[in-house]
């Protein structure tokens, strides 16, 4: 299928890992040239020069998303290398302390907002300048099944997650005329390090039986619906959120 990315300029945050990782992949294997963003020099570096190394346009950027200026400074540093930017997936997210609303911890709140919905914001503020000046351009928001459900212990994530779409959707609305495309998508539970680093091999099975396809979902899941929504072939699809979720929110 020909999604017509060949030598588009790219960003994914939280690129090195999980499935952000994956996206790299599949777009680098379309020909896009990306910028692998992430809070490391080593791990985004290390994951640039591996996709190199099987053929693909790759370089790395080390940024912590919650910073507004280093946002900026990744934005000018895709369209430096590539002459522009054409699309952007903001990706990087963390879990965030878990515990019920009246004990959640104020530092775990604020970090937690920070990263998954600032980190966000501050994207696209400065891709859709870039993107302006390019005549358009396609971006998707890393939202969550939590987007839309609740989920106890998580309010911090749920929140962000939730209000993710509301700032999808606006952007999609005031920029839709100058063909820029935004999107979100609410994965369900996927085998990443975001929760094998935090749940034992039990809770893991747990989680896998909440979705009707009894198992959690890999990252090249996401990934295929994130580069499908970034191509040619979604021209008429923006302010929209797509579920991956193997039925989960389907009960
Ligand atoms: P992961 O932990 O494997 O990868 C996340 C990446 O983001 C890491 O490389 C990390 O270093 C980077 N990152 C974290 N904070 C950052 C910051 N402040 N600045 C720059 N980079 C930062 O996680 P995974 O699972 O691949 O998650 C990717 C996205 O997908 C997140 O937004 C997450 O909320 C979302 N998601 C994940 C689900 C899952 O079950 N794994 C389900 C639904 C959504």
């Amino acid at each position: 299928m020909d999604f017509d990315l060949k030598g588009k300029s790219a960003i994914v945050t939280g690129g090195a890992s999980g499935i952000g990782a994956a996206i790299c992949r599949e777009l680098a294997a379309e020909g896009a040239h990306i910028l692998v963003a992430d809070l490391s020099d080593e791990t985004a570096g290390a994951f640039a020069e591996t996709l190199k190394r099987e053929g693909g346009q790759a370089e790395a950027f080390a940024l912590d998303v919650a910073d507004p200026q280093q946002v900026e400074a990744m934005v000018a540093r895709a369209t430096k290398l590539w002459g522009g930017l054409d699309l952007a997936v903001n990706n990087a997210g963390i879990g965030g302390s878990p515990g019920p609303v009246a004990d959640y911890p104020l530092d775990s709140w604020k970090h937690v907002i920070d990263v998954n919905l600032n980190g966000v914001f501050y994207g696209m503020k400065y891709q859709i300048a870039a993107m302006l000046k390019r005549g358009g351009g396609a971006i998707v928001n890393m939202s969550s099944i939590l987007g839309s459900v609740g989920f106890a212990n998580a309010a911090a994530y749920v929140a962000a997650k939730h209000a993710l779409l509301g700032l999808t959707r606006t952007a999609a609305v005031e920029y839709g005329e100058q063909a820029i495309r935004v999107n979100a998508i609410g994965p369900a539970f996927i085998d990443t390090p975001l929760l094998s680093a935090n749940l034992d091999t039990a809770a893991m099975a747990g989680l896998a039986e909440l979705h009707p396809v009894n198992r959690l979902g890999r990252p090249e899941e996401v990934a295929a619906l994130t580069v499908f929504l970034l191509s040619g072939r979604a021209k008429f699809i923006t302010g929209s959120y797509h579920l991956v979720d193997g039925g989960y929110t389907a009960r």
